[in-house]
């Protein structure tokens, strides 16, 4: 297939185009920027291009030829508002309507479009809520256009920002001040949720449906950080903040550029970010368990 895969830079679409190239797809990613993109350029079917996506008419322009759309596009931090934050607006809900408008002019048949576990209009954050406009935007393109739709926990693999950020933060500091210690997570594997993508291609079953992708095993934040602080070799002290501390924690890092946390964050940890009773992957895929992976990127070099 021919597949514009947006969002295509960053650390999941990096691990999904290397798989759309391994089953032998042609990859063209737009960035706003070359530079955060051109590590693709070594696969040699993919094709990079510096693009404003939120141009309608450079998107359908995109789509040209295309049998498939891939929307990886997302951010962590979109402001403060109601129903959701300015940048959360513009990112993950503008953004699918312009995707669905131009894939019906350019004639694209296949749409899979990347949400977020706990997707909801009613969840208590921006990045939630606007997560489940989006979904919804995607789900009202009419036929002949097939959308699947993905909800992972969060994601793990070498270039996360998850476990990465708290082994990093554990070499830096003697302790850990932790928010919302308890909150709940079910890592899933990077390279799980691209085989998801890429097994969804080829199966009609999955025309119109969404998935939630987990894997096999739930953890707290505080055992997550503790994990992370082992593997790497600098385990530290992991002390949990009352809400009110953690609040004004996340406040305060607003006002830092590339903020590790921001209060809608706090909001979004509040909702259990695990998967249904025994589910894990759709297409029979197997989950792969965290510590099977985690050390291979997180352990010093021997
Ligand atoms: N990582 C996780 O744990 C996790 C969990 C659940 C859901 N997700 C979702 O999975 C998707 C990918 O996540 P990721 O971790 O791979 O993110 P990432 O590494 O931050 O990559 C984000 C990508 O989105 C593009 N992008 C960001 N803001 C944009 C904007 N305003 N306009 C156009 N493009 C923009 C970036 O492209 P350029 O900078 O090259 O333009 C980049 O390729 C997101 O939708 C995220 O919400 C991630």
């Amino acid at each position: 297939m021919n597949i514009l895969l947006l969002g295509g830079s960053g650390f999941i679409g990096t691990c999904l185009a290397e798989r759309l190239y391994k089953d032998g797809h042609d990859v063209h990613v737009p960035t706003r920027r070359y530079e955060r993109a051109r590590h693709l350029l070594m696969l040699p079917t993919a094709t990079v291009e510096e693009a404003d996506v939120h141009d309608e008419h450079r998107l359908e322009l995109l789509m040209d030829g295309k049998d498939a759309v891939i929307n990886l596009v997302g951010i962590l931090k979109g402001g403060e508002g109601s129903p959701y934050g300015r940048g959360f607006a513009w990112a993950h809900v503008e953004l699918p309507k312009k995707i669905v408008r131009a894939a019906q002019r350019a004639g694209v048949r296949r749409l899979l479009h990347m949400s977020a576990l706990g997707a909801d209009a009613r969840a208590p954050s921006g990045y939630l809520r606007s997560k489940a406009a989006g979904e919804a935007a995607a789900f009202a393109v009419p036929p002949p256009i097939a959308v699947t739709v993905f909800r992972p926990s969060v994601v793990f693999g070498r270039g996360d920002s998850f476990l990465a950020l708290f082994a990093r933060l554990q070499k830096l500091f003697p302790i850990v001040p932790l928010a919302c210690p308890r909150a709940r997570f079910q890592p899933v594997w990077v390279e799980d949720v691209a085989a998801a993508f890429t097994a969804s291609l080829a199966r009609q079953e999955s025309w119109g449906r969404s998935y939630e992708l987990c894997g096999p095993h739930r953890y707290t934040l505080r055992q997550l950080v503790a994990y992370a602080g082992r593997v790497s070799g600098h385990p530290r002290l992991v002390i949990g903040l009352p809400d009110a501390v953690a609040r004004l924690q996340a406040m305060a890092m607003e006002f830092i550029p590339g903020a590790p946390l921001t209060r809608d964050n706090l909001r979004s940890m509040q909702v259990p970010n695990i998967c249904e009773d025994g589910c894990t992957l759709p297409f029979g895929l197997t989950a792969t368990p965290l510590e099977a992976v985690a050390p291979t990127y997180l352990a010093p070099p021997a």
